[in-house]
């Protein structure tokens, strides 16, 4: 039997001694990897996430009354709140994106009935592999499981991303939200988040993806990320006087960015580099993998850290270690942090003939940097949410 198909019925078993019956369905929603194109959705900038194989599960039933009633097994933890009107929870924070959803599904007009559910999740909590928005669109699609109504996928991210800025209070891009709706199997997605226009793209033949997890917590991830948002924000409104017309750091070619420069304050100036060059990298590195060109392709994986940690400064020292240790070995093409980093993980597309080698070097080279082991795991691209039973 399957691991997965282990998992499930670990969490049909759970409902029915919790609720004593079976639930109506289950649904799956993945977390997420992000390859290439760091802070760059929030700038109306292009992306490029990759579902993974690591999921939330809800087994969901409707019932007759007018609450939710939520059972996690990561937290060992239930929450009950109303679906009418959906309050936010001060000692279960991890259901306050349950409530965010059924809070944003009413105000689209799908109202979702009393419900039991069983939350699990195979994605590791606050690594930055997006757990969070994978709750976010597990919990839409339980709802449009036992309703029988729905909305499309792209609506189905933005609700899920409304649900987080408006109820959760997490002012993230549509990235997250987006690739655990629309994923697919194998690929990477080429996303670009003003038109939300996308396209699935084949990563180099005999690569895999490695996530290696720095254990650091995201401490500054919140404040830090609002004040990046921010300060980009402030460059849009000073080049605005010098470009005119244009809306987001998306609009800003790197030519014009060269020529304006001079005029932003110092630590906006580098937070501009980094947008406008990384939109360019992420274009960039499509085409590499169009073309076939895997190289090219880990380059730029590179360059995308070396930004980051320099220009956006969203790295760490824990980061780093991995990176480095990571692109020391023989078949990694490249590597970078992946989300909205301070911590988390890093991304690696390493060649399968080197993946021992590559897991032996990079936990050796961090635990004599950190003292501790880091997390290396072998992912696939995964498809989208969905009902598995
Ligand atoms: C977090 C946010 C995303 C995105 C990344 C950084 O994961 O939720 O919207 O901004 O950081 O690229």
């Amino acid at each position: 039997m399957q691991k997965e198909d282990i998992r499930i019925d670990a969490v049909v078993n759970e409902f029915k001694d919790r609720f004593g019956c079976e639930p109506a369905c289950v649904v799956q929603a993945p977390g997420r990897v992000e390859v290439m194109g760091g802070h760059t959705d929030y700038n109306d900038g292009f992306v490029m996430p990759t579902a993974i194989n690591r999921n939330i599960l809800i087994a969901a039933s409707a019932t007759q009354e007018d609450t939710a009633t939520a059972y996690s097994r990561n937290f060992d933890e239930t929450s009950t709140f109303s679906v009418i009107k959906p309050e936010r929870s001060q000692d279960a924070p991890w259901s306050n994106y349950i409530r965010g959803v059924v809070d944003q599904l009413a105000k689209a007009g799908i109202q979702t009935p009393g419900m039991q559910m069983v939350v699990d999740g195979s994605v590791p909590l606050g690594s930055g592999l997006s757990s969070s928005a994978a709750l976010e669109v597990a919990t839409a699609f339980a709802v449009y499981e036992v309703t029988g109504q729905s909305l499309p996928g792209k609506e189905t991210a933005l609700l899920c991303q409304r649900a987080e800025n408006q109820f959760v209070g997490v002012n993230s891009g549509i990235m997250d939200q987006f690739i655990s709706v629309l994923g697919q199997e194998g690929k990477a997605m080429f996303l670009d988040c003003r038109s939300l226009d996308y396209q699935h793209v084949n990563y180099p033949a005999g690569t895999r993806i490695v996530v290696c997890d720095s254990k650091k917590p995201r401490t500054l991830a919140g404040s830090e990320y609002n004040i990046r948002r921010a300060q980009c924000e402030e460059a849009v409104r000073i080049l605005k006087q010098h470009i005119p017309g244009i809306k987001a750091l998306r609009d800003v070619s790197a030519e014009d960015l060269a020529a304006h420069e001079s005029k932003l304050p110092e630590v906006v100036r580098k937070r501009a580099r980094h947008i406008v060059r990384e939109n360019d990298r992420v274009l960039q590195a499509v085409r590499a993998l169009n073309h076939g060109d895997s190289a090219a392709f880990g380059d730029l994986l590179n360059e995308s850290h070396a930004s980051s940690r320099d220009l956006y400064e969203i790295s760490c020292d824990e980061l780093n270690w991995l990176q480095e240790a990571a692109v020391s070995v023989d078949g990694c093409l490249g590597s970078r942090l992946s989300g909205a980093g301070f911590g988390g993980c890093t991304v690696s597309i390493v060649r399968e003939g080197a993946l021992e080698q590559f897991e032996r070097v990079v936990t050796e080279r961090f635990r004599a940097k950190a003292g501790i082991e880091p997390g290396v795991d072998v992912m696939s691209a995964a498809g989208g949410a969905g009902r598995v039973r």
